[in-house]
């Protein structure tokens, strides 16, 4: 009998993937269904994005999250429990499903009445909601500000002499969940997209976000990647292990950039220690897709156990430098080039830590360039970028 109880609370520990482990200790990392699917994603279309994450080798690279986003939600039933859409035939299957391929599930909401797409949102029903994902074996929460906006907007009309009504609302509906997931016993990541509305760098933390959106949506050209990216200087002393700086998802494979483009994306957003959650069809990848998402090197960049998001270090027109320091005294370096012709851009080792010179690996080339001191200086083609890690 002991053994049988021993047993299964073995079992039962095991069937919960976060169990014991630190939700976020390093960047979040998988597949959201928004940036390719939208408003039509499918059961069908989850398993598949799961089978892809497994078969084409984005698991065993680290993306483990498989989340879907708006538009799964049906209505609530008389109790006021939520349901699924006929697009969703059963979400605890699903999440089944997902877990029993190594994977962990994610879902999103929105704390207003609405979602952003007028699906069904959680206002007023947190706790059950959060019982709800709870039970369905949900892992990941993405919480989007959506319609919520307009009950900031009353509260503002009501309250003309408080400058802080409106976030102070905010800032109580996003700690409502975060607390109605913790009171679940099941260890989700609860991601906030409120688009950077009132610095959720500063507040988020508290209320046991893991992550929290920075800007306003991202979407497939290089001019919005890049002004969302390039506009994070600033704020990466409010990363670190737990709790992220989110600058939205990963547009690779979506196929509106040059491969050029695309590795500028990833460099920016591992250099940010952003999460990565692949944002394409994963049921069609090309090689380059592959390569850029899978670059091992530029992904232990990412989740560097330092846990430090980097920083511009100078930018001159349209030539920018950042770096990342990584353990080991090691420290990443990305020369961009949003230029519209070849240029060659240069980082001073001897600045970022290196005055005697140190060993520098190319990461998109996956080679060492041996040992260099001084001015190190790459010729990138237009909107292109060198990532480099040196070392001593
Ligand atoms: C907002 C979010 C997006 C996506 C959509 C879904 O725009 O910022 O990431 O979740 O809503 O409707």
């Amino acid at each position: 009998m002991r053994v049988l109880a021993i047993l299964s609370l073995a079992v039962m520990v095991s069937s919960l993937p976060s169990f014991g482990q630190k939700v976020a200790a390093t960047p979040p990392m998988g597949w959201n269904s928004w940036n390719h699917f939208a408003g039509h994603v499918t059961d069908a279309d989850v398993r598949s994005a799961a089978d892809s994450l497994v078969s084409t080798g984005m698991r065993d690279a680290g993306y483990v999250y498989v989340n879907v986003d708006d538009t799964w939600q049906g209505k609530r039933d008389p109790q006021g429990v939520m349901h699924a859409n006929e697009r969703f035939p059963d979400m605890k299957a699903l999440g089944d499903y997902i877990h029993s391929k190594g994977l962990k599930f994610g879902i999103y909401s929105s704390p207003g009445a609405q979602t952003c797409a007028h699906y069904e949102g959680s206002l007023g029903h947190e706790t059950q909601d959060a019982k709800s994902y709870a039970e369905w074996g949900v892992d990941f929460l993405k919480y989007d500000l959506c319609s919520f906006q307009s009950n900031m907007r009353k509260v503002e009309a009501e309250h003309p002499d408080d400058p802080n009504a409106a976030k102070n609302l905010m800032i109580a509906v996003y700690r409502k969940m975060g607390d109605a997931l913790k009171a679940t016993g099941r260890p989700i990541l609860y991601s906030l997209c409120q688009y950077g509305v009132d610095q959720p760098w500063k507040w988020g933390p508290e209320l046991g976000a893991n992550m929290w959106r920075t800007t306003d949506d991202i979407d497939d050209s290089y001019g919005r990647m890049i002004a969302i990216g390039f506009s994070q200087a600033g704020l990466a002393k409010y990363a670190g292990p737990g709790h992220w700086n989110d600058p939205d998802m990963l547009e690779v494979g979506n196929g509106k950039m040059t491969e050029d483009e695309y590795k500028t994306h990833m460099s920016l957003w591992v250099l940010l220690a952003a999460p990565l959650l692949a944002g394409n069809d994963l049921t069609k990848m090309s090689d380059a897709d592959k390569n850029i998402l899978m670059n091992k090197e530029a992904i232990a960049i990412d989740q560097d156990a330092l846990g430090k998001q980097g920083d511009r270090l100078y930018e001159s027109g349209d030539l920018d430098v950042w770096t990342k320091p990584l353990s080991g005294g090691r420290v990443a370096v990305g020369l961009f080039n949003r230029s519209w012709s070849t240029r060659d851009v240069s980082v001073d080792l001897s600045e970022i830590g290196f005055k005697g010179g140190g060993s520098v690996r190319d990461v998109w080339k996956q080679t060492d360039l041996g040992r260099r001191s001084g001015v190190f200086t790459s010729r990138i083609p237009k909107h292109g970028v060198t990532l480099i890690v040196v070392g001593k």
